[in-house]
């Protein structure tokens, strides 16, 4: 548990050990917390730690056989002990030097001493954050009293690269792959940490896929740790958004969607320039930029980048190409059954060799499972099954790019039976017409008759009428 802790400090404040002839000797910036750690731990022992001040020991902590111990009460010196090993919290100025460790065994007057020498490091801080092209000094060195030899000290750039020939001091132009931390490297150990924020986008991805059913988002944000605040500071002068579209290679056909002038005392907001209606998707205070839509279209096939200026001359931009899936019907989406279904699923673009179609036909389709990864698909009687929604998806490898859907209308075309079926149906309706209308004459003609032989006039005359 106490090792755990200790060893946490160790790496929390970036002290670190090496052995030299001459003992232990430690580096530390003045405020770390150092740990003098002792080769054993032996109870049966008497130990004392002492800090050599000018040939004169200064008694910090004692240690007896029984578990008696007894600290130095000092309001300058933060010490504990962890066993038999000695903490120094929050190092002073002074407190640099040689540290004395001197132990025996119960009944023997012979004591063993080790030194530890703790020498301090100063590390030049740089400014909290930079701009790509602003200097960026950085500063490691290490005071050894005369005598003692001078270690080697040199610095680690973020990716862990040893910078070349810099004798712990490093001077240089700011670019974006030198934000992170920086390490000192004293002897062959790690000393110090020191973060270099230089602003820039945050990262995005270089292809972006979207179908003509999904949304479009293109991204652009600041990182976490930069604020508008900063970037004004920092002489901001503009944020713009441009596209260019993949039909035209022409650098004349590059497009400024949107701009912001965050001056001070303006408000944020953007501004739209050309009418592509990709809209931001929050107000310019937040940190996201991008510029979004409800569905992605076929014209927005092309390079869209966003880039922000500043006073000194410096721009940092992202650009994101946008590659659209589309499922198109050559000759609309509405058909009779038995007519040729011709389709196709495409960005644009040949598919590299990891990349892959998949179909998903409606349920009742007719179309063949091997003729499920086409960019062309053709069925050339469609059925009414194959009418409902179609879905192709474009993956890479394990991975879903984009996925593009359409919904087709298949009528059903008048069959051979049905044909007959209404022919049949039609004669019958017919041949009913016919017996309906001689049935009425026959009853006709016998009323006729019958009046004749009533009345016996040559026209016959309604009854009602001409009895009087
Ligand atoms: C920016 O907003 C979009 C849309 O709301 C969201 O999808 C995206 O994750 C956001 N980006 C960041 C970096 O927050
Ligand atoms: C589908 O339409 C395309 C473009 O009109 C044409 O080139 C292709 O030959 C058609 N395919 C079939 C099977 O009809």
């Amino acid at each position: 548990m106490m090792k755990n802790f200790i060893e946490d400090v160790l790496i929390l404040f970036s002290v670190f050990f090496s052995v030299t002839g001459a003992g232990e000797v430690i580096y530390a910036q003045v405020g770390d917390t150092v740990t003098l750690k002792t080769t054993e731990y032996n109870q049966q022992k008497y130990h004392y730690w002492y800090f050599n001040n000018h040939d004169n020991k200064l008694r910090l902590a004692w240690l007896n056989p029984l578990g008696g111990k007894v600290l130095l009460q000092d309001k300058n010196w933060k010490i504990s002990l962890s066993g038999n090993s000695l903490i120094i919290k929050d190092i002073r100025d002074e407190q640099f030097g040689t540290f004395l460790w001197e132990h025996n065994s119960g009944n023997s007057l012979n004591l063993k001493v080790t030194t530890y020498t703790v020498l301090k490091l100063r590390v030049m801080k740089p400014n909290s954050v930079v701009l790509p092209g602003e200097s960026v000094s950085l500063g490691c060195f290490v005071d050894a009293p005369p005598g003692q030899v001078k270690p080697d000290v040199h610095w680690l750039d973020p990716r862990g690269v040893r910078v070349k020939n810099n004798r712990g001091t490093l001077d240089k132009k700011a670019e974006s792959q030198d934000s992170g931390k920086w390490t000192c490297v004293v002897g062959t150990k790690n000393t110090a940490h020191i973060s270099v924020s230089v602003v820039d986008l945050a990262p995005s991805p270089e292809n972006l896929y979207s179908s003509t059913s999904s949304r479009l988002t293109v991204p652009c944000s600041l990182p976490s740790w930069i604020s508008w605040d900063h970037l004004k500071q920092k002489g901001i002068q503009e944020v713009q958004w441009h596209f260019s579209p993949k039909t035209s290679s022409s650098p004349a056909s590059d497009q400024r969607l949107w701009l912001l002038h965050p001056s001070p005392g303006s408000s944020f907001t953007w501004k739209k320039d050309k009418d592509r209606d990709l809209v931001p998707v929050s107000d310019a205070t937040k940190r996201n930029l991008s510029l979004s839509r409800d569905t992605a279209r076929v014209e927005d096939r092309g390079d869209f980048t966003c880039s922000m200026a500043f006073q000194n001359g410096s721009t940092l931009s992202r650009t994101v190409h946008v590659e659209v899936l589309q499922l198109a019907s050559f000759i609309g989406t509405e058909f009779t059954s038995g007519q040729t279904l011709n389709l196709s699923c495409s960005t644009g673009e040949p598919l590299t060799s990891d990349m892959q179609l998949k179909w998903f036909p409606p349920d009742q389709s007719s179309l063949l499972k091997s003729d499920r990864h086409g960019a062309h698909l053709a069925i050339k009687e469609a059925s009414t099954g194959d009418g409902g929604k179609w879905r192709c998806e474009l993956w890479r490898r394990d991975l879903l790019l984009a996925s593009a859907e359409l919904k087709l209308t298949i009528e059903p075309k008048l069959s051979v039976w049905m044909l007959a079926i209404i022919c049949s149906a039609i004669v019958i309706l017919i041949l009913l017409v016919i017996l309906t209308f001689i049935l009425c004459r026959r009853k006709q003609h016998k009323t006729r008759n019958h009046r004749h032989r009533l009345c016996q006039c040559k026209n016959p005359k309604p009854k009602g009428f001409y009895r009087t």
